[in-house]
């Protein structure tokens, strides 16, 4: 039986979490949320590969090369939640389950943070719960894959 492979993308400005703005991301690390999925992923049966990038075409480039080597996509778009339509576009041509999540809840914030361009073309969508957020949003992705 071949394990099951899941890409977990963290966009722009997620290699500062620990020390930006804790008060609202927490004091984990990006290492230590990698570390926590992947731990967790592996415990449900899944192999996780965990990417970050500041660069929304990097993402972009990863995503088109997923949908041959991955089952889904756990995604935090960070920033480009916001207005990212060739992300979206990106992830709808993977055509692969997808759960989008956010650290912090988006809707009690910004008012230009309140719309996620990503969400609708998401499976489901996680905000507001920090570690938790990505570890329920991959529980529940496992749970979409293995209905495929
Ligand atoms: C975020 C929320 C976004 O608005 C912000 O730009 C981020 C992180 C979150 O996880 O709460 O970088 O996606």
């Amino acid at each position: 039986m071949t394990i099951k492979k899941i890409l977990v993308l963290h966009g722009p400005n997620l290699n500062r979490l620990g020390v930006r703005e804790p008060g609202i991301y927490g004091k984990l690390t990006l290492a230590e949320i990698d570390e926590a999925l992947i731990k967790s992923g592996s415990k449900l049966g899944f192999s996780l590969e965990c990417f970050q990038s500041n660069h929304e075409g990097m993402l972009i480039d990863h995503i088109h090369a997923a949908d041959k080597k991955y089952h889904g996509i756990l995604i935090n778009p960070a920033a480009l939640s916001h207005y990212s339509y060739a992300l979206r576009d990106a992830l709808v041509s993977s055509e692969l389950p997808l759960v989008e999540v956010h650290l912090s809840n988006i809707y009690a914030r910004e008012p230009f943070r309140q719309h996620s361009v990503i969400s609708a073309v998401a499976d489901g969508v996680i905000s507001g719960l920090g570690l938790d957020s990505y570890l329920l949003g991959l529980e529940a992705l496992v749970n979409i894959i293995e209905k495929c």
